[in-house]
C-alpha cells in the first residue's frame, strides 16, 4: 500500500483497502506505544497545524502523533497568524509548504481545505469541516474492529443531525467498510441527497445498505452501535438550540433506546458531549431550555456500553498512521 503524498481531505477520496490499511497501521502504532517501543520514524520532519476552531481531541492527538514520530508541530490557532485575514488560503499553502511536511486544518468550509490542498505540495490533512471530520470516522471504526473484531456485516445507527460533519463521514465510512448504515432523525436532518445517492452505490458493491427513518423503533432494531453527536455543532448559530432540542429530544440515546438495540450494542460519540450539564454550555442550556442532557443521557455515557474514551484515545493512533503512510519515504 503506498499512500506516500497524498491527503486526505474527506473518506469519500479513500478506498476500502486504503481504509482497512489505516486502520490496521493504527492498531500496529497502538500496540507498540503500549509496549513502550519508541518508533521516530519520521524524525526531522515538521508539521503545520490550522485550527480555526476550538479542539482538544483532535490538536492533542496531531501533537503527540508528531513528537512520538519524531516530528515537529507548529500550532496556529484563530488569531495571531495573518491566516484569512491578510493572507488567503492559497498563499498560505504555498508559504506553509515551502517550510513544512504536511498542514492539518480545522475550520469551516470544505472548500477551504481543498483549496489548501490545491496549492500546497505537500500532504493536507483535514482535522475537521462543517461537512466532514474524516481522521473522527478513522478512530471510530479501530474502536469498532477492536470491540467486535470484525467490521463487516455490522449494523450502524446515527441519531441526531445527520446533515453535518459526523453523519456525512459515518455514512461514506460504512458504505466504504460494507457496514449497514442508517441514519435516524426528523426528514429535514436527513444528509444530502447526491451524498447518500453516492454512498448507496457504494453500498451495493460492499454487500450493505443505506436508510434513511424518522422511526426511532427502525434505527434501534439488530443495532450493533449507536452514534450521537452534538446537536448543535461548531460554527452554527446559538439560537438553533431551541429548534434542535424540540426536533431532537425523540432522538436522544437513552437506556430504553439501549436495550431495544442488538444485545452486543456499543454506544459511540466524537465528543465533546452534553451528557450532562457540568459545563458552561450545558448550564446556559439549562438554564434557558430546563434541559440538562442533550444528545446522550448520563446513565448511557457512563455506561459499560460507552466506549467512548476508547474511541477518543484512538483519534492519536490513527492520525499517526495517516501522517506515517502519506510522510514515510521509501
Ligand atoms: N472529536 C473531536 O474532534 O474532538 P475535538 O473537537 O476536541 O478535537
Ligand atoms: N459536529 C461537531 C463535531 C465535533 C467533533 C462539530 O462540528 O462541532
Amino acid at each position: 500500500m503506498n499512500l506516500k503524498g497524498r491527503n486526505f481531505l474527506k473518506i469519500l477520496d479513500y478506498s476500502t483497502e486504503e481504509i482497512l490499511y489505516l486502520i490496521d497501521l493504527a492498531l500496529e502504532f497502538k500496540n507498540k506505544k503500549k509496549n513502550g517501543i519508541l518508533h521516530k520514524e519520521l524524525n526531522g520532519k515538521n508539521i503545520a497545524l490550522i485550527f480555526e476552531k476550538d479542539s482538544t481531541r483532535t490538536r492533542c492527538s496531531f501533537e503527540v502523533a508528531c513528537s512520538d514520530l519524531g516530528m515537529g508541530s507548529t500550532y496556529l490557532g484563530p488569531t495571531g497568524s495573518q491566516i484569512g485575514k491578510k493572507e488567503t488560503i492559497a498563499d498560505t499553502a504555498r508559504v506553509l509548504s515551502s517550510i513544512y511536511d504536511g498542514i492539518e486544518y480545522r475550520g469551516f468550509g470544505q472548500d477551504i481545505v481543498e483549496e489548501l490542498a490545491k496549492y500546497s505540495s505537500v500532504p493536507v490533512y483535514n482535522g475537521l469541516t462543517n461537512e466532514s471530520h474524516p481522521t473522527q470516522v478513522l478512530a471510530d471504526f479501530l474502536t469498532i474492529k477492536e470491540h467486535f473484531g470484525y467490521i463487516k456485516g455490522l449494523n450502524f445507527t446515527y441519531f441526531g443531525d445527520a446533515r453535518y460533519n459526523m453523519g456525512n463521514s459515518l455514512m461514506v465510512i460504512c458504505a466504504k467498510l460494507g457496514v449497514n448504515y442508517t441514519a435516524c432523525c426528523p426528514k429535514k436532518y436527513f444528509p444530502n441527497e447526491e451524498l447518500v445517492l453516492k454512498c448507496t452505490e457504494i453500498a451495493k458493491e460492499n454487500n450493505c445498505k443505506i436508510t434513511l427513518t424518522e422511526d426511532v423503533s427502525e434505527g434501534v432494531k439488530d443495532c450493533n452501535v449507536i452514534y450521537t453527536d452534538v446537536w448543535v455543532s461548531m460554527g452554527e448559530d446559538d439560537s438553533l438550540w431551541k429548534e434542535r432540542i424540540n426536533d431532537l429530544m425523540p432522538y436522544q440515546i437513552n437506556m430504553e433506546k439501549i436495550k431495544q438495540s442488538s444485545s452486543n450494542v456499543i454506544f459511540l460519540h466524537c465528543l465533546p458531549s452534553f451528557h450532562n450539564a457540568d459545563t458552561k454550555i450545558g448550564k446556559d442550556i439549562l438554564d434557558k431550555f430546563g434541559v440538562g442532557e442533550m444528545e446522550v443521557t448520563d446513565e448511557v455515557f457512563e455506561s459499560s456500553y460507552s466506549k467512548v474514551f476508547l474511541e477518543a484515545e484512538n483519534r492519536m493512533h490513527t492520525i499517526k498512521a495517516v501522517m506515517y503512510a502519506t510522510l514515510k519515504d521509501e
